[in-house]
């Protein structure tokens, strides 16, 4: 379990899913933790989960794909916990549909809130996370986790937004490694293969049948599975560990 006690984390798209199951773990290893999604009262259910495990916790509405939502949420969170150590950036969307017949507006839609949002909410906790400094002057910076997809490394028919955003999340995560790591500001991120959620429930029976018989491990992932790999990433288990690619995908892809 890694130890986050006097951590602050922001989740995104943490109202249900796997963003709950992060701001969950997070704060079952002491981190305190604001729990961001497109309205604040989606966010009640994960604040009074984090409070019965005696966190700190608070919702905020933003869209993570609108500059100044995200600039302004940033900012609350400073106001209201001092500090932010973990940006977890993991609200996402799909809408699929094969490529030629992909609308202008699906591809923005998706390439906004995926790809744009985790630039944002990047940009926006970095100059926060430089300024956090131990007593004698150590600089302790930060982590940043974003979650990918195995689809934006191997690629999927019907999902041309969804695959170039995350393939973008994953050439992101590598930049912002580079160029932050001086500050001791680490970023990575979790490539999920095909986990239990709302976002698959959709898929057709002979689409998951095709999918388990990809998986060595034959079980779909869980949203806690996922979350144990960014707590880990968050902490200090971790410290030498930036701009990698973590696959949590049962063996789906090597
Ligand atoms: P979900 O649909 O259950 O939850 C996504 C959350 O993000 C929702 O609470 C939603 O309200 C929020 N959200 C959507 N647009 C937003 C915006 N513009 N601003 C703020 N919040 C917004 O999805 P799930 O399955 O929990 O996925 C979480 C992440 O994991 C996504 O980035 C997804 O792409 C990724 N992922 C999921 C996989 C799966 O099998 N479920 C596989 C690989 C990656």
């Amino acid at each position: 379990m890694a130890n986050l006690k006097g951590k602050v984390a922001i989740v995104t798209g943490a109202a249900r899913g796997i963003g709950a199951a992060i701001a969950r773990r997070l704060a079952s290893d002491g981190a305190d933790v604001a729990i961001c999604d497109l309205k604040a009262e989606w966010c009640e259910e994960t604040v009074k989960a984090l409070e019965a495990l005696g966190a700190k916790a608070k919702g905020y509405g933003v869209n993570v794909a609108a500059s100044a939502e995200v600039d302004a949420c940033v900012k609350a969170v400073i106001a209201d916990f001092g500090r932010i150590d973990i940006m977890v950036n993991n609200a996402g969307i799909t809408k699929d549909g094969l490529l030629m017949r992909m609308s202008d507006e699906d591809w923005d839609a998706v390439l906004d809130v995926n790809l744009k949002g985790t630039f944002l909410f990047t940009r926006a906790v970095a100059r926060p996370m430089m300024k956090n400094k131990a007593a004698d002057g150590t600089q302790l910076g930060g982590a940043i986790i974003n979650i990918a997809s195995v689809v934006g490394i191997m690629g999927n028919a019907g999902q041309a937004n969804y695959t170039a955003s995350k393939g973008g999340v994953i050439a992101l995560t590598k930049t912002t490694s580079k160029e932050l790591g001086s500050r001791n500001i680490r970023c990575n991120a979790v490539a999920p293969g095909f986990i239990q959620s709302k976002m698959t429930d959709v898929l057709p029976d002979d689409v998951k049948k095709s999918y388990m018989e990809m998986i060595p491990l034959k079980r779909f992932g869980t949203a806690d599975d996922i979350a144990k790999a960014v707590a880990w990433l968050a902490g200090d288990d971790a410290a030498y560990i930036t701009g990698q690619i973590i696959s949590v995908n049962g063996g789906m892809l090597g």
